[in-house]
């Protein structure tokens, strides 16, 4: 068996039209136009590369967006004060600090200054607690793009074993959390695996579903997974370059050999990637909504 392939890409084509007309429709009937400003803190190669797709999308969706890029020696103060001056800017709805932050500064403190109606990566810890007990809220972007994914391409997650390896605040927190909802793409029955799961193929063989969000090239291999499985992984690893200097990129799921065993499996690149940055959207265009008391 070969598995069906879930494309982040084609699905996230579909929801970006649908939001492309929901932006048309406020500015023509409201005037609104939604804005988002991305900031990036040093030159991280992959960072930069994120927050370019972000602000390029953004555009391309009628969506205002600013890229402030900041240098590496920035300090936390600085930062937090920009961060600020965006809660007052009214043409911005959405505030994006590009994770990870140079080891001097402190990310908590950092998002704990986002203005939680504009935190629209759903980072801060009201939106966080309104995640965890089900209240509306901006649901963080990567896990926000799975359940997309899931819901889209008919994946059955009610009632289903639900594998999450990794333990991220970004990820797989919030995906166990969300997936064990009563709510479309939830009610699972979820376990959490992270680097001191003493036997982390026990778990992923029983799997139905197996999350994987760990930053490890290739480590779920197709002796740990069941025959029928369902794959999302989020693993965005650099393991080279070719000779034009692209970056060549692997999840962390040996994915050739695991197709031949798993029912469905997201591709990487063209997999969560392209469903992370729509959410960003989609979280922005509800923030401006929101800031317009039209919801
Ligand atoms: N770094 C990796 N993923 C993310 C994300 O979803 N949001 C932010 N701000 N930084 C990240």
């Amino acid at each position: 068996m070969s598995a069906k392939i879930i494309s982040g890409t084609e699905t996230a084509k579909v929801i970006r039209e649908e939001l492309q007309q929901e932006v048309a429709e406020l500015k023509d009937k409201h005037n609104i136009v939604p804005g988002l400003v991305t900031i990036l803190v040093g030159e991280d190669p992959a960072s930069q590369s994120y927050v370019t797709a972000k602000n390029k999308t953004a555009k391309a969706l009628g969506i205002y967006s600013e890229q402030i890029t900041l240098s590496a020696d920035t300090s936390e103060q600085e930062l937090i004060d920009l961060v600020k001056k965006c809660n007052y800017d009214d043409k911005i709805n959405g505030i994006l600090v590009q994770l990870p932050l140079p080891k001097h500064i402190n990310e908590t403190n950092v998002l704990y200054a986002i203005d939680p109606d504009k935190d629209v990566d759903g980072f801060h810890p009201v939106n966080v607690g309104k995640m965890v007990v089900g209240e509306q809220c901006f649901l963080p972007c990567t896990p926000h793009g799975i359940l997309e994914l899931l819901t889209r391409s008919g994946v059955e997650t009610s009632g289903a074993e639900v594998v999450v390896v990794g333990r991220s605040n970004i990820v797989g927190k919030p995906i166990a959390n969300l997936m064990l909802q009563k709510r479309d793409a939830g009610n699972s029955t979820v376990t959490i695996c992270h680097t001191r799961t003493k036997d982390m193929a026990l778990h992923t063989k029983r799997a139905d579903i197996i999350i994987a969000a760990v930053g490890v090239p290739k480590m779920i291999t197709a002796d740990m997974v069941k025959d029928g499985v369902v794959i999302i992984d989020v693993g965005v690893n650099r393991i080279g370059m070719t000779d034009a200097g692209k970056a060549i990129l692997a999840g962390d799921v040996d994915f050739e050999a695991v197709k031949e065993k798993a029912a469905a499996i997201t591709p990487v690149p063209g997999g969560v990637g392209p469903m992370t940055i729509t959410m960003l959207m989609k979280n922005t265009i509800q923030a401006a909504k929101q800031a317009a008391g039209l919801v």
